[in-house]
């Protein structure tokens, strides 16, 4: 699998935890499992693409600009996992932020597969592309 193809199997791990996330309600082992999880995975995934993606793309004048957008996002996201980690679970705001943080994370998932990654697509070579699958997927299997 090449970095883009890798990354993509990962989008569709978190946007299975969101929609099963925003069915859950209350104070529930449920609610607590899926959210853990969920969280566990945005922040490893976040560090591992802002290493073997986001990095080597950096310095390319083409990307910059979309490379600082999209870790720009990352941060936006974690903002969001914190007013959660601040919210009772059975409190009636914790659904909306975690409705808010679907939108917020989909949103990015679109801009990485339909904008950056076909950009990407032309500064990376065949051989980068499947050296940064490995190191990123190491970095994954290492943290997860
Ligand atoms: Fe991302
Ligand atoms: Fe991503």
């Amino acid at each position: 699998m090449n970095i883009f193809e890798q990354i993509r199997k990962d989008h569709d791990t978190q946007r299975d935890l969101l929609d099963k996330l925003v069915k859950t309600s209350g104070d529930t082992e449920k609610r607590n499992e899926i959210y853990t999880c969920l969280k566990k995975e945005l922040e490893i995934h976040a560090d591992a693409e802002e290493r073997h993606f986001y990095k080597p793309l950096i310095s390319n004048d083409m990307m910059q600009e979309k490379a600082r957008h999209g870790i720009a996002e990352h941060h936006e996201i974690d903002e969001l996992i914190e007013q959660l980690d601040e919210t009772d679970y059975d409190s009636s705001a914790w659904l909306k932020i975690a409705k808010q943080l679907k939108e917020k994370v989909e949103h990015h998932l679109e801009d990485e597969e339909h904008k950056f990654f076909q950009l990407a697509g032309k500064v990376f070579t065949e051989k980068e592309k499947t050296s940064l699958a490995k190191e990123y997927t190491n970095y994954m299997e290492q943290n997860l």
